[in-house]
């Protein structure tokens, strides 16, 4: 049988992604109408050989037990839990952890997926290569421009075989832009025993030696010294995944589909127009209809108030009990819960935080950039900023004040026109 093993970090991660993971833990931040861990659930879900899902991470047990009751509630089918790291162990060290509750029943294989990421996670596709090849090891991969491969793990392969040839985590210089999509599928007799391994090979050795990647070796040995913490950390990516190109049966599946990092709270905005457009794709029944005034896709929540005269779209998604008033124009933009956004209001490549109101004619507003840039920040005169516009929780916009390219923390009242700022 197949397992799936969701990433989902902790509270101490997610700081790229402030404002809103102040008021939200990443994992349950909607994009498209469905919490962004919930996107790579309902992949998994389509599967019928996956019976039983864990989440793993260190935010507190209540975090996902909502979540985890209207999941079990859809899909019965589906057994669902969240294990709890009791601190941050690491990518492989939370599985490795937890192995004995993964390996109850003796699946031959598990899926890994990070939560953070934005795709089509196809798994048929990586479940089949993975059998064709008689592998051990399958990770999804993509091509991404060269000049920001080295953000990811790099994968050089052999064309022909698919085979893994060499994995490098995050490398100084260039060596492939095929990169790690956060997505593996492990043969579980060979996962567990690469990552004791990997442990034994730490313990063995000085530590110093085990952080490869780290900047400053230094501070990091007395980093560790005092809290001690990192001791434990195993990582698939650093400890793990380069050695298994080594010696192992290790196959890449190269996804043409989108693909994208949730990482800055502004990289919600480019997930919610990828996924709204698959949804469209399908002909999903959630979306609204399109319209003289509804450019699609869109995703209107049933409890939120869109007066008939507002123009929404394209990649716009409304939350629940958000007002919308006459003559507003919307677009590529996250409207959150209980959100005003008053008449002839304007909000573009933007997010409207939790409750907030934006007042008669204002504007708010980011730039556009290409999908292929992976990133949300655009320079401008000289200075880096971030290309979507945020309001945390419960920000006041003032009628006809424009704030543009800006990132204003929660409770916020913005009275005079802003940009490129970020406000706290
Ligand atoms: N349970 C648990 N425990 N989860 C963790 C921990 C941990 O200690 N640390 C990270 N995660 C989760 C994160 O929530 C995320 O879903 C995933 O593991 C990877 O997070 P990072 O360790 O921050 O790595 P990254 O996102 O910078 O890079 C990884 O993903 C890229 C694709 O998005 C690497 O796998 C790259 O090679 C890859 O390209
Ligand atoms: P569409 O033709 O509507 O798809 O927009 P566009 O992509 O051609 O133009 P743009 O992205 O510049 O602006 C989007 C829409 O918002 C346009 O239809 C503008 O008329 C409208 N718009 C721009 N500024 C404002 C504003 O301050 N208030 C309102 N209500 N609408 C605005």
């Amino acid at each position: 049988s197949t397992k799936a093993i969701i990433l989902v970090g902790g509270p101490s991660r997610g700081t790229r992604f402030r404002p809103l993971s102040l008021d939200v833990p990443k994992p349950l931040f909607e994009v498209a109408g469905h919490p962004i861990v919930e996107h790579c659930f309902r992949a998994i879900a389509k599967l019928p050989e996956i019976r039983e899902v864990f989440i793993i991470g260190y935010y507190d047990e209540s975090v996902f037990r909502d979540f985890i009751k209207d999941a079990s509630h859809t899909f019965p089918g589906i057994a669902v839990k969240y294990l709890r790291e009791y601190q941050a162990l690491g990518t492989a060290g939370g599985l490795y952890h937890f192995r004995d509750a993964i390996m109850k029943g003796r699946p031959d294989r598990i899926f890994v997926l990070n939560a953070d990421v934005c795709c089509s996670f196809p798994l048929g596709q990586m479940l089949r290569l993975f059998e064709e090849k008689n592998a051990e090891a399958v990770i999804l991969g993509t091509r991404v421009p060269e000049d920001v491969a080295t953000n990811f793990g790099c994968i050089v392969t052999d064309s022909h075989t698919k085979r893994v040839l060499h994995y490098v985590e995050k490398p100084e210089s260039r060596i492939s832009n095929l990169i790690n999509c956060g997505v593996y599928l492990f043969d579980t007799e060979c996962i567990f025993p690469a990552i004791r391994t990997a442990i034994k090979r730490r313990t063995d050795r000085p530590r110093l030696v085990s952080y490869p990647s780290s900047e400053n070796l230094e501070t990091s040995f007395f980093a560790d010294e005092e809290d001690g913490e990192k001791n434990e950390v195993i990582r698939l990516e650093q400890d793990i995944l380069s050695d298994l190109a080594d010696s192992r049966q290790f196959f890449v599946l190269e996804t043409k589909d989108f693909w994208r990092q949730i990482k800055t709270a502004g990289s919600a905005v480019p997930a919610n127009a990828l996924y709204l457009t698959k949804a469209f794709q399908s002909q999903s029944e959630e979306l609204a209809k399109p319209s003289a005034t509804i450019l699609p896709p869109v995703y209107i929540h049933p409890s939120a108030t869109v007066d008939p005269t507002a123009k929404l779209g394209p990649n716009v998604s409304i939350g629940p009990r958000v007002n919308i008033g006459p003559g507003v124009r919307i677009k590529e933009a996250i409207v959150l819960e209980d959100a005003e956004i008053k008449h002839d209001a304007c909000v573009l490549y933007s997010i409207i935080g939790w409750g907030s109101k934006v007042g008669a004619w204002a504007r708010v507003e980011g730039t556009p950039t290409p999908v292929t840039t992976h990133s949300t920040t655009v320079v401008r005169n000289g200075v880096k900023v971030q290309s979507i516009t945020i309001l945390g929780k419960e920000c006041g916009v003032a009628d006809e004040v424009r704030v543009q390219n800006c990132i204003c923390l929660p409770y916020k009242e913005l009275k005079k026109d802003v940009s490129n700022e970020i406000i706290m």
